[in-house]
This record gives C-alpha cells, structure tokens and sequence, in this order.
C-alpha cells in the first residue's frame, strides 16, 4: 500500500490536512478485502485515525496537538462548533475524557465547563472512565442478539477474564454492550476502537483477541 502523504478530504477533526499516509488513515490492516482475523474492509470508511501511541500524561494540545487543535479551530466558525473534535483529540491523547480533561478542554476553547460536561457527557464515543486499549463494544441489539451476541459477549468476557465494563488485568481489553451500530445486516457486529468486526462468532473471539493483543498497541 502506497505510504505517500493522502490529504483526506473528510472530516477535518481527525484526518483533514495532517500529511497523513494512507496507512494512516485507514489502519494498516486495510487491504481491501475482508482481512484473516475478521476484520471487514467495509470498516474502512468508518476508521477515523487514531493515533496508536497515547501518551495518557501528556498535557492536553500541546506541540503536534495544539498544531491540530488550531487546524481545527480554523475550519469551525465557532469555538463550539469544534468542541466535538477538540473532544477526540483529549481523548485520543488519554484513552478517556475525565473532568478534569474537560476543563482543560473548556478553556483551551474559551468554553464554559459546564457546557463542555454537558456535551461531553451527551455522547457515549467519548469513554468517561479509563477502557483497556482495546474497547471492545458488542452489539447486542436485535439484529445481533437474534444471531447470538450474547453469546459473543460472553465469549469476550470468558476470554478476557473480565465482567462487562471492566478492563483486563493486563490493561488490554474492556468489553461492554453497545446498541445497534448500524451493521444489522452483519450480526454480530463489534466495534472494537474504531474498527468493525463483523459477522463475529464466539469461536472467532480467541483469534480476534490474539490478534489484538499481537498488535501492540
Ligand atoms: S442490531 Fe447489531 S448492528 Fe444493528
């Protein structure tokens, strides 16, 4: 796959003007068909980029980020409008959005932390509390849950020797339910980070954890 830098024309918040490689963007598992480990390459145009090295003690929007921050801030009329991306930028950068992270994000923007909770706390993307490295959210809405998806949350629970929501002792994996996420015709669908595994059954689990787990993120 091609490693020359790919402005992404998309959502400015997590791609648009970074000098990007296409790997970047798109994970480096993208190879336009349904990869081994079950991931599926339709998942591509829902992978926003993250970053895979978090630095969870960094300050928020400092050096690369602050540069970020104000490419953001460039393209929103208001400062509200782009709390959204300076949101997944904190959060990239901790792994979660803590109150404390909010109100660094509200007067970096110049916003209310009252305001900055109340959106913040809106949205179910944004982790309030510390997740493992990888958040493995498993549809268990009715598309999936008529396929089985309890029994692939109970496959992830088992592998992962955790009880919903709660993280790994290696720090690896939190598993949670999620409601639909849009995949019904792929049930079960789990997202895991930003990636979509579908069609996922209880004996894939395993391979789809070690695969993660080889990842080393
Ligand atoms: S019900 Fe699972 S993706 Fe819609």
């Amino acid at each position: 796959m091609s490693n020359v830098p790919f402005k992404n024309p998309g959502w400015a918040g997590n791609t648009g003007e970074f000098d990007l490689t296409e790997n970047q963007i798109r994970g480096d598992d993208f190879v336009g068909e349904r990869p081994a480990h079950g991931g599926h390459a339709s998942g591509a145009g829902t992978m926003p980029y993250m970053l895979s090295e978090k630095q969870p003690d960094a300050p928020l929007f400092e050096g690369e980020y602050r540069e970020r921050l104000d490419k953001v801030l460039s393209r929103y009329p208001t400062k509200q409008a782009a709390l959204l991306p300076a949101l997944g930028l904190a959060q990239e950068i901790r792994g979660h959005i803590s109150p404390e992270s909010m109100d660094e994000v509200a007067e970096a923007l110049g916003l209310s932390p009252a305001y900055v909770r109340g959106v913040a706390t809106f949205y179910t993307m944004y982790n309030k509390r510390p997740v493992g490295r990888h958040l493995i959210q498993v549809c268990t809405n009715i598309s999936c849950n008529l396929a089985g998806a309890d029994d692939v949350v109970d496959a992830f629970l088992k592998y992962t020797d955790t009880g919903l929501g709660e993280t790994s002792e290696d720090g690896n994996f939190t598993v949670i339910e999620a409601e639909c996420l849009a995949a019904c015709g792929f049930p079960t669908c789990v997202q895991i980070n930003s990636r979509y595994y579908e069609n996922v059954t209880p004996t894939e689990v395993p391979k789809i954890c070690e695969h993660l787990k080889g990842q080393g993120e």
